[in-house]
């Protein structure tokens, strides 16, 4: 039931010094879908993103790049602005930690603390990892190392203001047992107990001045610790203390973080802080697992993650796939496949095999087979009537528990249990079109029969893009456009969910492939270090697994319809092996090539084939196909087509030509059978 307490739910701020990846990417993108999912249900949703500006690895860069601290920043909170825009994140505010909405803040709660008591001055001498802004304990260094990320430490000696997080230890021990939902999910809770159980200890929250960090108040001589300063941006974006509805929004729902700022920052300090300032704690802190790449954490400063504009890039090449279309792929995947407890190996391999898989084969062939089945059978219109009769068959059944599970995974923050269920619904919604074969019902005169098959399938996909909005914005948008529904935001789950919601008499429109397969026997061009093979790979590759795609139509290959031939009937058709000497487009005609192929003759053969949307022209010449040889020639586009190549049909309607299994030990001429 939506409330009027806000969903606000934060994902890390970044560090400016890096550069958007697919790790922060992922981060990003399943708050993008828990927000999309709050506002789905008409919840009031607040989602916060935005850049750390602070700290000594940005003067450090800019010192390098011979700019100013603050034009690095600048240029680099940027590109994280761009690339959210571009992956379409929704986030509803966007906070730099060097705005001055954010200094008051950091200001504000210093000084409260330290009345408090809880801010005092002592001398911190021990080890601090620039490269991890952390300052850490004697066991946790060793040869002059961070045990946890291998950063150089330095030893420093230095007059600090310390945190009085130690008289926290016990408070903050209560209310983790008290509230089992508060630190998610259950292996990192043990984590963080764990790591109390040696006790907390207060926490220097201030270096010597460093020109560059929020000053501390009434005290020029010192800086405020990154770390501090950074999680109070949570607070900062709901304008505490000024915000008389302050309550409608805190506390925060979600903080979701990577696992390596869990436990020292997310579930103790910023918690023990918030203790000390009478305020409640966040509802839910989530941590999520690593991509790895060959087996190790994935990041921009090892050069070993690529951007997701690199992946897009890549994927939009090798499928020919709009970069929409691209996006919301890299979206499925990105959001399917991290993991919590564990870590992922992030893989090209797998997020192909999952655009061919789940997108082409599943969810593509779905909506376009149902579509062109409408199309054939009842002129693109949806039936009425059908909604009342097939409200209580087994799609409608499944439906409503899939909207129930869905909405299970995301109220348990988890977007990839929630994409795990909407698929088994695409999965039984093909399976069904399978089991009630429209086709054979058309043949056998059955209107009805056909009505209400296609229609349940029409509004299994529909509801399918009613969930999807959540995580494949446009491709949801493209769904509901070829049904032909409008494509205004959605706000009442409910409702949206309820079968029967495609009216009758809608018009369809004519089926347009969105996920173009890929060819995974190509020869693809990998973006820059990405090509090692991973070491291990938690999920399995599904390439393999795959199943051939069913024909356009659903139609079984050799039908009981289709007299069966002799032999000697087969023998008629006379097959060979072609080599592919040229192919051109032919003017005015979107779907034919015209090619010459080499069948052993003298000359080589002409052959007009409809593969113009399959293949482009230049990636033919040289491979061996099959051609039927002795079919009588006939005339296309006033080109004399002597013979026809060989190709089956995949998901979405796209010719896939036949090739010999060795092409290297068959000449041009050699006979098929
Ligand atoms: N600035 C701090 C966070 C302050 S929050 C108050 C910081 N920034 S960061 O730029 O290093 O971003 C870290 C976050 O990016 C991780 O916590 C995680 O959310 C995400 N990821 C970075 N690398 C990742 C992977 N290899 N895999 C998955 N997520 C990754 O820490």
């Amino acid at each position: 039931m939506p409330t009027d307490k806000t969903f606000y739910i934060t994902t890390p701020i970044y560090y400016v010094n890096g550069v958007p990846h697919v790790g922060s990417a992922t981060t990003t993108l399943l708050c993008d879908a828990l927000a999309r999912f709050h506002r789905l249900r008409g919840d009031k949703t607040f989602f916060l993103t935005g850049t750390d500006e602070h700290g000594s690895k940005v003067v450090e860069a800019a010192a390098k790049a011979g700019k100013t601290p603050q034009e690095v920043v600048d240029e680099n909170s940027q590109k994280f602005r761009d690339c959210w825009r571009y992956l379409n994140i929704s986030n509803d505010d966007f906070i730099r930690t060097t705005e001055p909405r954010h200094v008051r803040v950091v200001a504000e709660v210093f000084r409260r603390l330290q009345a408090k008591g809880d801010i005092y001055s002592a001398k911190y001498e021990g080890w601090y990892s620039v490269a991890d802004e952390t300052f850490l304990r004697d066991s946790e260094v060793r040869d002059g190392r961070s045990l946890e990320t291998g950063a150089e430490v330095k030893r420093v000696i230095e007059d600090n203001y310390f945190f009085r997080l130690s008289a926290y230890q016990d408070r903050l021990h209560d209310y983790i047992q008290a509230h089992p939902d508060f630190l998610q999910p259950d292996t990192r809770r043990n984590e963080v107990l764990a790591f109390m159980k040696e006790g907390l200890r207060d926490i220097a929250i201030s270096r010597t001045n460093t020109g560059w960090d929020i000053p501390v108040p009434d005290d020029p001589s010192q800086s405020i610790y990154v770390w501090f300063d950074a999680v109070i941006n949570y607070l900062t974006a709901t304008s505490w203390p000024d915000n008389a509805a302050w309550d409608t929004v805190w506390p925060a729902d979600v903080h979701l973080v990577g696992k390596e700022i869990y436990t020292r920052f997310h579930a103790t300090l910023w918690p023990a802080m918030l203790m000390g300032l009478g305020l409640p704690l966040p509802r839910t802190v989530l941590g999520h697992g690593w991509w790895l790449i060959g087996g190790e954490k994935g990041a921009k400063s090892k050069g070993n993650i690529p951007t997701p504009q690199e992946v897009v890039e890549h994927l939009v090449e090798r499928s020919g796939a709009d970069t929409e279309v691209a996006k919301d792929a890299l979206r499925y995947y990105l959001i399917r496949d991290i993991a919590y407890k564990s870590d992922a190996e992030f893989s090209l391999d797998a997020m192909v095999a999952r655009f061919n898989a789940d997108l082409c084969n599943k969810l593509g062939n779905l909506l376009n087979r149902t579509l062109k089945m409408l199309a054939q059978y009842l002129e693109g219109t949806v039936p009425s009537g059908s909604a009342e009769r097939t409200a209580d068959g087994p799609l409608a059944v499944l439906s409503r528990e899939t909207t129930q599970d869905v909405e299970r995974a995301m109220l348990a923050l988890d977007p990839g249990g929630a994409l795990a269920a909407i698929w088994k619904l695409i999965e039984a919604g093909n399976g069904e079109i399978d089991t009630t074969a429209p086709w054979k019902l058309f043949k056998a005169g059955d209107t009805q029969g056909v009505a209400d098959a296609l229609y349940a399938a029409l509004e299994t996909t529909r509801i399918v893009s009613v969930y999807l909005t959540s995580f494949l914005p446009h491709v949801a948008g493209v769904i509901r456009q070829q049904l032909g529904l409008s494509n205004a935001p959605l706000t009442d789950w409910n409702a949206e969910t309820r079968w029967g919601g495609l009216p009758g008499g809608t018009a369809t429109q004519e089926a347009q492939p969105i996920f173009p397969r890929i060819d995974t026997k190509k020869n693809e061009q990998k973006p820059e270090q990405k090509t090692q093979a991973p070491k291990k790979d938690p999920k399995p590759k599904m390439e393999e697994n795959t199943p051939p795609p069913p024909p356009a139509l659903g139609e079984p290959v050799a039908s009981p319809a289709v007299p069966t031939i002799t032999i000697d009937d087969f023998a008629k058709v006379q097959l060979k092996i072609g080599e592919i000497k040229t192919a051109d487009r032919v003017e005015g005609a979107t779907k034919l090539l015209r090619l010459t192929v080499d069948i052993g003759e003298d000359v080589p053969r002409q052959i007009l084939a409809g593969i113009a949307e399959s293949y482009a022209p230049e990636t033919l010449p040289g491979r061996k196909i099959v051609v039927v040889a002795n079919l009588a020639p006939r005339k296309l586009r006033g080109f004399e087509s002597q013979g026809m190549l060989m190709a089956a049909t995949d998901a979405e309607g796209h010719a896939i030509l036949l090739h010999p299994a060795d092409p290297d030990a068959v000449l041009p001429g050699a006979q098929v059978r």
